[in-house]
């Protein structure tokens, strides 16, 4: 079905197409300059020692809980309200996820209450999702890993350029994971990063990127090294230098992209004001947010109602989406399950309106308008 109003777009232009063809003509397309380029402007725009390219930001999820030495009879507790990739690094290691709820139907991010009552002499990892760019509460959840002696890792898939007061997200907790799928604000189809400011953890996860070598083909091809040995069993995470040189140009939209998001925002918080029956998650909200998504929960009316509505305003050419169907109600996972209200609620009643920079005001106040009316 072709939408008037798509749920994103991708805010690609000639800098892309510069970028990608002088990859291309480099002639060196796996990872390299452009890789490295690109992993010290991240590192640099957030303030941490070590941002490390990845294919991909499960990758980066799995990664971070092995550098972690996260494994079978571990706990890592997890939001069931994110992408199922959250859950599945947990797997991907052998450990145990323990889902905790979200907030409330304002804020759709790990409740530090519920997952204090969730700790348990196994526990390892808190990993909190940053829910659409917005941040998750870091302060008690930090306080908490501090006193537990538990290590964070975010996932911070929807937060490029978010914050939580000062501090980039992505480098409060031990590890931040980025994704750069083809939906998110800055994008090259498939990728991810990890950020750290341990050089224990940068080390051992650079190793495990590429088999546990020692070198890089890159270093080899320059004549740099001669050799390597394989340290401990790795994997084949490693970003290539188009995709490289890709979100190079990416990143040099960023700031413009976030301030665009801000001010489209404003306008559905505008456009949505009064309507009790909705929920604007995020209202008013005090940090600096990517704006990755834009989601609004229904009060009541479960999943069929939800449904309803979305199939009524993509019926006038807007299209929605569902972020998302709860991870522990998925057949591989509910042998984990467990009561999440908040949760419950939001996957059967959230539904996510369209916002990308091209977004015009006339179009965000339709979609305000066809919601209102559907609803
Ligand atoms: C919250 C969250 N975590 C992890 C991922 C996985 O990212 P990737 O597709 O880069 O592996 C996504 C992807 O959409 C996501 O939304």
């Amino acid at each position: 079905m072709d939408f008037r109003i798509p749920l994103f777009d991708l805010n690609f232009g000639v800098e892309e197409e510069a970028a990608v063809l002088a990859a291309l003509r480099s002639k060196w397309i796996s990872m390299g300059p452009n890789v490295r380029e690109l992993e010290s402007e991240f590192a640099a725009r957030l303030g941490v020692d070590y941002a490390i390219g990845l294919t991909n930001c499960t990758a980066a999820l799995h990664l971070a809980l092995k550098a972690l030495d996260v494994g079978p009879g571990d706990e890592v507790i997890v939001p069931s309200l994110s992408f199922v990739a959250t859950v599945n690094a947990v797997r991907y290691v052998g450990a145990d996820p323990v889902f905790a709820d979200v907030k409330s139907l304002e804020d759709l991010s790990l409740d530090p209450e519920d997952v204090e009552r969730r700790i348990t002499n196994r526990t390892k990892v808190i990993l909190p999702m940053h829910f659409g760019g917005f941040a998750a509460d870091m302060d008690p959840l930090m306080s908490l890993a501090q006193e537990r002696k538990l290590a964070v890792v975010e996932d911070a898939a929807h937060a490029p350029a978010s914050k939580y007061g000062d501090q980039s997200l992505g480098a409060i907790g031990d590890i931040g994971c980025f994704s750069f799928f083809s939906n998110k604000n800055i994008t090259c189809g498939e990728g991810g990063l990890l950020t750290t400011d341990n050089k224990e953890l940068a080390t051992r996860v650079k190793l495990l990127r590429s088999h546990g070598m020692t070198t890089m083909s890159f270093e080899r091809a320059k004549g740099h090294a001669t050799s390597y040995d394989v340290l401990e069993l790795g994997y084949n995470y490693r970003l290539d230098d188009v995709r490289g040189s890709l979100i190079l140009a990416q990143l040099g939209k960023l700031d413009e992209d976030v301030a665009r998001r801000s001010e489209l925002r404003r306008l559905y918080e505008e456009g949505l004001s009064g309507v009790g029956e909705i929920s604007v998650p995020y209202r008013n909200f005090p940090h600096q947010s990517s704006n990755y998504i834009m989601p609004v929960v229904l009060r009541e009316g479960g999943s069929e109602r939800r449904e309803g509505v979305r199939r009524a305003m993509a019926a006038k050419g807007i299209q929605t989406s569902v972020h998302y169907p709860a991870i522990h109600r998925f057949s591989i996972y509910e042998r984990f399950g467990t009561a999440l209200p908040v949760t419950e609620h939001i996957a059967d009643h959230e539904l996510t309106l369209p916002m990308y920079a091209a977004l015009t005001g006339s179009q965000v106040r339709e979609v305000c308008a066809v919601l209102k009316e559907c609803v």
